[in-house]
């Protein structure tokens, strides 16, 4: 199986959890920061995990240009799934949805329900428990494969 993890991160949080869910799935899954991802990474994937933090409410300028520019182009029903990091505010806003909206609008099929990852403040760092809620998360999804 070939997994693409395509995660943006101002911090280092959100990826410290790309990395983690990548270690979790094994199988040489692959690392990609948004800003530097290329059309021809998808090249013979299985499964496409997007990631960002949430800003202002929604997903990361550099994650939804990707999802704009990835409209109608996805392999069809390519498996993907979403996550966000958010700190834990009363109205948080959403990134891992409108990710997931997005990859549908691609040609995606989700695979297994999208996550969020809690940090502390916004610099980080991750709540505890977090990096190992992402090793699960991984494993669900793998398990849906
Ligand atoms: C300018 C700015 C706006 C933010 N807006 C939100 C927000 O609307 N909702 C939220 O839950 N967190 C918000 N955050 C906190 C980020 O989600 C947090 O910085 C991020 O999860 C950390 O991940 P990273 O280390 O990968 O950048 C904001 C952070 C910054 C710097």
């Amino acid at each position: 199986m070939k997994t693409l993890v395509v995660c943006d991160s101002n911090y280092g949080n959100t990826k410290l959890i790309a990395l983690e869910i990548a270690k979790s799935i094994g199988e040489s899954a692959k690392v990609v920061l948004t800003k530097n991802f290329k059309e021809a990474d998808l090249n013979g994937i299985d499964l496409l995990i997007f990631g960002c933090p949430i800003i202002g409410w929604r997903p990361t300028e550099t994650t939804l240009k990707v999802l704009e520019n990835l409209k109608g182009k996805l392999k069809k029903d390519l498996k993907f799934a979403t996550f966000d990091t958010r700190v834990k505010l009363f109205i948080h806003g959403d990134a891992k949805e409108k990710m997931a909206e997005m990859l549908r609008a691609a040609g995606g099929k989700r695979v297994f329900e999208s996550q969020a990852f809690y940090v502390k403040g916004k610099e980080g760092p991750l709540f505890p428990g977090e990096l190992e809620k992402a090793a699960s998360w991984a494993k669900l999804i793998k398990s849906k494969m």
